[in-house]
């Protein structure tokens, strides 16, 4: 994203990666690092220190100018005002410049469960699960507007949205998952149909090969479903996280979608 197109102004960007630990969200890091100007702030988030030293370390490397910050913090139990405390002590009020645009990447999400919605009485579980994949998106995007808000008018503000092909179509023993991304596709379009100023985006970055995939080839309870999942992988058709976290930085660069838009990594 040169800054230029996308019609932000100059000066450091801020930016919130969630699921910043690993596979797709340690990717977008690296994707954006060469891209982020002298004095950028980087946050990432998520559970594991040692996820967050690793990707820390890549960006460091890549981009010297610019600062990692590792949040640890786990995104199911995390309330608003644990998020917006965060953010504001990194990006809060004292910073010597506003920055040229801010963006938020939510990216941390899980499987859950990949059994028949018949065999589905952990409503624990359920409530976890969508405590995790619904709830923290809403507490996150309140935490960040709340600290966005008070930025000159001129500043982008960009909210990015990972999603998946499950938001569209039925999976059979994948209903936690599919229904969580479903809801938050909606979600994001209330968000951007609320707030015209923001430019907000539903990326799906396609069959990755990574950790995720693993679970999904050897845990999914149907076996046509577990096939299909076996044979992107077999046949080699899974794709690099870092090629889609390209194509995805691409697609924010260019700024032509329509906000609250749903952009699959193969329509681009
Ligand atoms: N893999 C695919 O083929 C694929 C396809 C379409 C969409 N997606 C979407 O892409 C996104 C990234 O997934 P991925 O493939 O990179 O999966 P992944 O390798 O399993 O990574 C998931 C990330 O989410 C974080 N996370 C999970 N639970 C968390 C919690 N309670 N609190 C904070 N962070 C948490 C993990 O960090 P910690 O464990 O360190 O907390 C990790 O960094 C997800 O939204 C996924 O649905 C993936």
């Amino acid at each position: 994203m040169s800054g230029g197109s996308s019609g932000s102004v100059a000066g450091p960007w801020w930016v919130v990666v969630t699921g910043a630990s690993q596979g797709f969200g340690a990717a977008i890091c690296m994707g954006l690092a060469p891209l982020l100007p002298r004095g950028s702030k980087l946050l990432g988030v998520a559970r594991s220190q040692e996820g967050l030293t690793n990707t820390a370390a890549a960006v460091n490397k890549i981009n010297p100018n610019a600062t990692f910050i590792s949040i640890m913090m786990d995104l199911e139990t995390a309330t608003t005002l644990d998020l917006e405390a965060a953010l504001k002590r990194h990006l809060g009020a004292g910073q010597p410049t506003p920055p040229g645009q801010a963006l938020v990447f939510h990216n941390a999400g899980s499987l859950g469960a990949l059994k028949y919605l018949r065999e589905m009485d952990d409503s624990a579980h359920a409530s976890s699960y969508f405590n995790l994949n619904i709830s923290s998106v809403i507490r996150l995007n309140a935490a960040f507007l709340r600290v966005t808000s008070a930025l000159p008018a001129k500043v982008a503000v960009k909210i990015i949205h990972i999603i998946s092909l499950a938001a569209l179509e039925p999976f059979k023993s994948w209903g936690l998952y599919c229904t969580a991304k479903a809801g938050r596709e909606m979600l994001f379009r209330v968000l951007a149909a609320e707030n015209p100023a923001l430019r907000v985006l539903s990326y799906s970055p396609g069959a990755l090969d990574n950790d995720m995939q693993v679970k999904a080839r050897t845990e999914t309870q149907d076996k046509d479903i577990r096939d299909i999942m076996s044979s992107l992988k077999a046949e080699g058709k899974l794709l690099p996280c870092i090629t889609s976290a390209n194509k995805l930085l691409h697609i924010l660069d260019k700024d032509q979608f329509k906000s609250g838009e749903h952009i699959d990594y193969s329509d681009a």
